[in-house]
């Protein structure tokens, strides 16, 4: 029996649209990708990267993980970003992270969530850095946004200081590190004014 039918329709249904828009779509992107970003993005559904900035198979290089992180000894983020860098050539990493992201919240939670918690250590430590000025907002909503937005600061520093990114900046390649975050309340995104370009 064929499972998950539906999915299976509707994969019909868009592969066919596509093609009928522009003929010959996926034939021209079989031998080649030149993305020229990659979007580092919440695991999240509420967060499709493609979606979100309108853009087509081919276009964008994606690494998602819990509250998008990348932390230096990840061996599965560090190999995308160099791939996307030393091969792809892409020309900007985009970290994008998301208002009410439950990575976040759970990691400001004082209870136990199982695997995952070693994961949101990671976050934990940027909300002990930043206790007070967090703790001073009045709403867990603005308390948990504004660990959302640190966050986001936290990964373009990591980014930045990746040998892979310190490297291509060494050899003169072009390429920018981005802090953006996704509003779920109305599908917007915000810069956070954070871009680094070469150090
Ligand atoms: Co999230």
């Amino acid at each position: 029996m064929k499972q998950l039918g539906q999915l299976f329709a509707n994969n019909k249904n868009w592969a066919s649209a596509i093609e009928e828009e522009h003929p010959g779509f996926f034939q021209s992107l079989v031998s080649q990708q030149s993305p020229e970003y990659l979007w580092i993005g919440c695991s999240d559904s509420r967060v499709p990267a493609n979606e979100i900035v309108g853009l087509q198979p081919g276009e964008l290089f994606v690494h998602r993980n819990v509250a998008n992180i990348i932390v230096h000894s990840d061996l599965n983020a560090l190999s995308v970003l160099q791939y996307a860098v030393d091969v792809l050539r892409i020309k900007h990493v985009i970290v994008c992270g998301h208002y009410g992201c439950g990575g976040i919240i759970a990691a400001m939670e004082n209870k136990r969530h199982g695997l995952i918690d070693n994961w949101l250590c990671h976050i934990k430590d940027i909300y002990e850095c930043h206790e007070s000025r967090i703790n001073k907002l009045e709403s867990e909503d603005e308390r948990t946004d504004l660990l959302c937005e640190l966050n986001v600061i936290e990964q373009v520093n990591n980014i930045a200081q990746t040998t892979i990114i310190r490297d291509a900046w060494l050899r003169g390649q072009k390429l920018v590190i981005h802090g953006w975050i996704y509003s779920i309340h109305n599908g917007l995104l915000k810069d956070l004014d954070i871009s680094i370009d070469a150090v």
